[in-house]
C-alpha cells in the first residue's frame, strides 16, 4: 500500500467489473473512485488506516469509515450499494451523483472583489437535503459545503460515515 500506486481492491473489481475507473481523491485514509460498469455508475470509497507521524497520532478509524457509511446508507433505505472488507480496511460503492459540490460551485463568489451573488435556490436545495435526513431521524455530524452535491435534478448530501440515528 504505502508508496505503491493506488488500486481498487480485487473484491471491488470482482463485484463491479468496471468498464472505466478514475481515482477522484486519495488523502487522509480515504480513496474515492468514479467507476462505470454494466451494473451502473458508482462512487467507490476505500478506507485505510493513517499511520502515526512525528506530528500526528495514528488514525485507525479511517479504515472503518466506508463500511460504517455503507451500513448507514442501508438503514436509510438505499439498496443500490454494497460494502465489505479489503486487506487494509473497508470499502463501499454507492450511486455516483453528478454535479459540482457547493464549495466548488460558490468558489467564484468568494474571490476577493467578486460581485457574483450566490444563488439562494442552491442554498434551499442544500437545506432540503439536510432536512430530509433529519426527517428520517438521522444527524449527519459532518455537514460541510463539500458534502452537498448540486445535481441537475436535486441536491444530494454525501459522506454519511459519521451519521448518527437520533432518539
Ligand atoms: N456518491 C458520490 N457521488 C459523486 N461524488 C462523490 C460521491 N461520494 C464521494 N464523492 C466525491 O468524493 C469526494 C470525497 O467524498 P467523501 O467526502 O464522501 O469522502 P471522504 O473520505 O470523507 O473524503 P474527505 O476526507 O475529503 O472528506 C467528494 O467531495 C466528491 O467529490
Ligand atoms: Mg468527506
Amino acid at each position: 500500500m504505502p508508496g505503491s500506486p493506488p488500486e481498487l481492491p480485487i473484491v471491488v473489481l470482482d463485484a463491479l467489473m468496471p468498464t472505466s475507473q478514475r481515482l477522484v481523491l486519495n488523502r487522509r485514509g480515504s480513496m474515492v473512485w468514479q467507476v462505470e460498469s454494466h451494473r451502473g455508475h458508482y462512487a467507490v470509497k476505500v478506507g485505510y488506516p493513517i499511520e502515526a507521524t512525528a506530528e500526528w497520532a495514528a488514525q485507525p478509524w479511517t479504515a472503518l469509515a466506508p463500511a460504517r457509511e455503507g451500513a448507514v446508507l442501508l438503514r436509510l433505505g438505499l439498496t443500490d450499494l454494497a460494502y465489505g472488507e479489503w486487506e487494509h480496511g473497508t470499502w463501499n460503492f454507492q450511486p455516483w451523483h453528478e454535479g459540482p459540490d457547493l464549495y466548488r460551485l460558490w468558489e467564484p463568489c468568494r474571490r476577493p472583489g467578486s460581485s457574483i451573488e450566490p444563488d439562494i435556490g442552491v442554498a434551499l436545495g442544500c437545506v432540503e437535503a439536510l432536512a430530509e435526513l433529519h426527517a428520517k431521524g438521522w444527524a449527519h455530524d459532518d455537514v460541510q459545503p463539500a458534502h452537498f452535491i448540486i445535481g441537475p435534478e436535486r441536491t444530494r448530501l454525501i459522506d454519511l460515515a459519521l451519521a448518527l440515528a437520533r432518539g
